[in-house]
């Protein structure tokens, strides 16, 4: 659905934003781009949608050319930009009812409608734009770039500072339109998020796409297991002998933790407790563990800096 080809951007200021990124997105995936700030991903989005131009590369929408056929990849393509940008004096439901005679679409109250309720905003539809609050100005960026019916939809950073209900209106959202065969791509630096809704996760940084994975395979390979056993008393140093087996302390003193690959041959947890309990600690409870999302993250971005 989405091509993208060696993809390079250089701003005026000699600033390369986007160096060579090249990804393909299948249609009704959902795709998280993820990476800290000034990373690219605004650029990139940004790019595919005919915002920015880029100085490198190629992308097709749907295999149309964004640059040949920027009318009909444009038509394709629905887009929630980061910045809140709407008109003060319209209505939400005069709004969004311009926004689809602007594809060249015919009037379809239906959809206008649909989307208004979709977005808990049917009651706002005759209110001036400008008495809404904060977070249903962001709705209602969202009910404009559904109201075409794109089949590819681009969130660049939807849950930024707000609030949790609408954060899980959109994820419902996202879930909703996955299941009407929508392609989504969404930038965040919320981890959490990318965990709870992706299909595939691309790591960006400095304009580098670090990588793209499939977010189980991701974490099956980058992930690591953990076994922390959690003690009866506060331990103030680690005895020599559980050191020596690979333990660490945890902060508080109140577990020792072991980590091991997941794909490692087989471990000897009860070996392990027993080391735990010959060392004098009293064992409270035990658990295994997977790493987070977050913690492989951090640990690509920083190899990568
Ligand atoms: N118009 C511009 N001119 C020069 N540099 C820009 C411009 N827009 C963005 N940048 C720079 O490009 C980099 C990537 O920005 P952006 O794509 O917005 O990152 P992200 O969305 O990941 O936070 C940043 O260092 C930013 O300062
Ligand atoms: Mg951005």
């Amino acid at each position: 659905m989405i091509e993208i080809s060696n993809l390079g951007k250089q701003y005026a200021s000699g600033f390369v934003a986007l160096d060579n990124i090249s990804l393909s997105v299948k249609k009704g995936e959902i795709l998280a781009l993820l990476g800290p700030n000034g990373a690219g991903k605004t650029t990139l989005i940004s790019s595919v949608c005919g915002i920015v131009n880029p100085t490198s590369g190629s992308v097709t929408v749907g295999g149309f050319d964004i640059i040949k056929d920027y009318r009909k990849t444009r038509s394709l393509i629905g887009l929630v930009p980061q910045e809140l940008t709407t008109d003060a004096f319209e209505t939400p439901w005069d709004n969004l009812t311009f926004s689809r005679g602007l594809f060249g679409l015919p009037k379809n109250p239906q959809v206008v409608e649909k989307v208004l309720k979709d977005l808990s905003l049917w009651d706002k539809k005759d209110d001036r734009i400008m008495t809404l609050s904060g977070g249903m100005k962001r709705r209602l960026l969202i009910a404009k770039a559904l109201v075409h019916e794109p089949q590819v939809l681009f969130l660049d950073e939807p849950t930024a500072g707000v609030d949790v209900a609408l954060r899980q209106d959109m994820w419902r959202m996202v879930d909703e339109l996955r299941n009407q065969g929508v392609t989504i791509v969404l930038t965040t630096h919320y981890i959490e998020e990318a965990e709870a809704i992706a299909d595939r996760i691309g790591v960006i940084s400095g304009g580098k796409l670090l990588l793209v994975e499939d977010k189980g395979t991701l974490m099956a390979r980058m992930g690591q297991k953990q076994l922390k056993v959690e003690l009866m008393d506060t331990l103030e140093a680690l005895p020599k002998v559980l050191e020596k087996q690979g333990f660490c302390l945890a902060d508080d003193g109140l577990s020792v933790v072991y980590h091991y690959d997941k794909d490692a041959e087989e471990i000897d947890i009860g070996g392990l407790l027993q080391a735990v309990t010959s060392a004098g600690l009293g064992v409270k409870d035990i658990h295994t563990q997977q790493s987070s999302l977050e913690e492989i993250f951090v640990d690509l971005v920083e190899d990568a800096a």
